[in-house]
C-alpha cells in the first residue's frame, strides 16, 4: 500500500517532510523513514520511555504518537543534542559517570533529562528521580544516571549559553 499522508515538521531545527500511513507511529517514521535511529522501541506501549522525544516542548513517547499527528510540530530527538563533535553536557556526563551499559534506554533518558532541566535547571535528586520515572533501565540501577544528570545540570547552569 502506498504511503498516503504528507506531513511537514521541523526536526532538530531542520524542516522535515515525510509521507506516512494513517496508523504509522511517529517512532516508526523517525526510524524507518527518516533514518533517525536514536529513539528505540522497547515496549511499544508507552511504558519504558526508550522512544522518548520532545514534541512542541512536551516530552512524549513517540510510540504513542501517530506520524500524522506531528503535522506542524517541532520535534527534538537525541540526534539534535550534540553540536557537531561537541557533546551535550548530558551526553558527556553520562559517559563520565558510566550511566549507560547496553545503551538501549540512553537516548530516551537523555531526552527526558534535557526536558527536565529545561523546566527545572536545578533539580533535587528526588525531582530527577521523579522526572525520569517514565524511563526504565534494566542495567544501571539508576544511581549513575541520577548523578550524571545532577552533574550536567551544574555544568549547564554555569554555561554562558543555553543547551
Ligand atoms: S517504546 Fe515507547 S514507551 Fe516503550
Ligand atoms: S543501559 Fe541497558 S537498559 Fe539502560
Amino acid at each position: 500500500m502506498m504511503a498516503g499522508i504528507a506531513v511537514s515538521t521541523n526536526i532538530n531545527s531542520d524542516n522535515a517532510e515525510f509521507l506516512c500511513h494513517a496508523d504509522e507511529t511517529l517512532l516508526d517514521v523517525l526510524r524507518d523513514r527518516l533514518g533517525l535511529m536514536g529513539a528505540k522501541e522497547g515496549c511499544g506501549t508507552g511504558d519504558c520511555g526508550a522512544c522518548s522525544i520532545i514534541l512542541d516542548d512536551r516530552l512524549v513517547c513517540s510510540c504513542l504518537v501517530l506520524g500524522a499527528e506531528a503535522e506542524g510540530g517541532r520535534i527534538e530527538t537525541v540526534e539534535g543534542m550534540a553540536q557537531g563533535d561537541q557533546l551535550h553536557p548530558l551526553q558527556q556526563k553520562f559517559l563520565e559517570h558510566a550511566a549507560l551499559q547496553c545503551g538501549i534506554c540512553t537516548p530516551g533518558f537523555l531526552i527526558a533529562a534535557k526536558d527536565l532541566l529545561a523546566k527545572n535547571p536545578d533539580p533535587t535528586e528526588e525531582e530527577i528521580r521523579f522526572g525520569l520515572a517514565g524511563n526504565l533501565c534494566r542495567c544501571t540501577g539508576y544511581d549513575k544516571i541520577v548523578r550524571a544528570v545532577q552533574d550536567a545540570a551544574g555544568v549547564m547552569r554555569g554555561a554562558d549559553h543555553e543547551f
